[in-house]
């Protein structure tokens, strides 16, 4: 038996520590380039428990890598979004903020600033996603690289025809060293982070059902997310909000026979909840701009229907309608003391339970500041499994 030891994580001071316990551990005693399997099932458990493992002082091959994330889901092969998928599909957004390297397709160059040499690659111009390209409103020249945003609030996925990786991984080679910069919500509340720069942050989607009133957790049970046919093409020409957690509603949104050919069966309707494999929690998993409809399950028998939202069923379809309410329920859950900004150093691995999490890139870089990530995901060999029927008579 290894003697693994997990420690929980560094938390900045503006998170609150009381809803961290589980939340995140550091991980000492293997190395996750090279594990046995017995090592594999104790990380694999872990990283269920907890949403996020941290390795420090890595060395990772591509190889390793695709192994490592592969290990979760061994009849997974393409990544999340599907192998070289990101570049036929010239009109989706991530098409520029991704890199194929070319001996381990499934593993991504992710960055900012002109990387040489590198696995393969020649020369990789990388470009570190800036709020300023996506938001409908920014942050004033003048104050850009001191104060910055959420960029997109999201679960890696390609929440079409492919199944949501269970996890991701993220591996830093190349980390620009520089001051923290204060994140602005600009969503007149007046919320703001100090956030290490370039930071990812995480929110628990566990967390996020946790804290919602008992109507909206009675809703959240009940309810199921479709999602647009090829969603980053679709919102291709579309806005975020200024918090990265959905998008303005301006009628921007592709028709649908502009789209790529689609196919109805290879549309996603998933669950607002996604059952953790291991604690049997709740996570609530939605990515807010993706989504096109809400289908509202009917109360079950004998559930109180004093207070309830929507006790007869409903299918949501005006967007406005539906962000709204979305906007509602996840909000909470994106307030600074619930975030977890990883201030990321050269060499670490994190690890994180991408059906249990949401994140997003975070920050501003000059154009001289070089930063390169491997990501790793693969599109899972089967779909998130949704509240059990105890879990619906337990909230609804
Ligand atoms: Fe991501």
């Amino acid at each position: 038996m290894v003697f693994i030891q997990a420690t929980p994580l560094p938390l900045p001071p503006s998170a609150d520590a009381s809803k961290f316990t589980e939340f995140g551990r550091e991980i000492k005693g293997v190395n996750p380039a090279d594990l046995t399997p017995d090592e594999f099932i104790q990380i694999q458990e872990l990283l269920y428990k907890h949403s996020a493992l941290l390795f420090r002082d890595v060395s990772m091959t591509p190889e390793q890598q695709y192994a490592l994330t592969k290990a979760f889901d061994p009849e997974s092969e393409s990544y999340g979004h599907g192998n070289n998928k990101t570049g036929s599909t010239k009109k989706s957004i991530l098409h520029p903020d991704l890199k194929t390297i070319p001996r381990v397709p499934q593993v991504q160059l992710i960055g900012n600033g002109v990387v040489y040499d590198h696995e393969g690659l020649a020369e990789a111009k990388l470009k570190h996603p800036h709020h300023k390209t996506f938001h409908k409103t920014r942050i004033p020249e003048e104050d850009d690289l001191k104060f910055t945003r959420f960029y997109r609030w999201h679960i890696d996925a390609a929440l079409y025809d492919l199944s949501p990786p269970r996890v991701t991984t993220l591996y830093a080679l190349k980390v620009p060293r520089g001051e923290n910069q204060t994140l602005r919500y600009d969503d007149g509340t007046g919320d703001e982070l100090d956030v290490p720069l370039g930071t990812t942050a995480f929110v628990s989607g566990k967390t996020m059902f946790d804290i919602l009133p008992a109507e909206l957790k009675s809703l959240a049970v009940r309810t199921k997310v479709r999602y647009a046919p090829h969603p980053y093409v679709w919102m291709s020409n579309a806005h975020a909000i200024p918090t990265g957690l959905g998008l303005e509603t301006e009628g921007l949104e592709l028709p649908l026979s502009e789209l790529p050919e689609w196919d109805e069966s290879k549309i996603k309707v998933f669950p607002m909840l996604w059952k953790n494999p291991v604690t049997g929690e709740l996570h609530y998993q939605v990515h807010p701009a993706g989504v096109s409809e809400l289908l509202v399950d009917p109360l079950p028998e004998g559930a109180k229907r004093e207070g309830a939202l929507y006790p007869d069923g409903a299918k949501l379809t005006d967007l406005k309608q539906v962000r709204e309410l979305l906007y509602k329920m996840q909000r909470p859950a994106i307030a600074p003391q619930l975030v977890y900004p990883h201030d990321w150093s050269e060499k670490d691995l994190v690890l994180f339970h991408n059906r249990g999490v949401l994140h997003t890139v975070v920050g501003a870089f000059a154009p001289d500041q070089v930063r390169a990530f491997h990501q790793c995901n693969l599109a899972a060999s089967d779909d998130p499994v949704g509240p059990s029927h105890e879990d619906l008579l337990k909230w609804a």
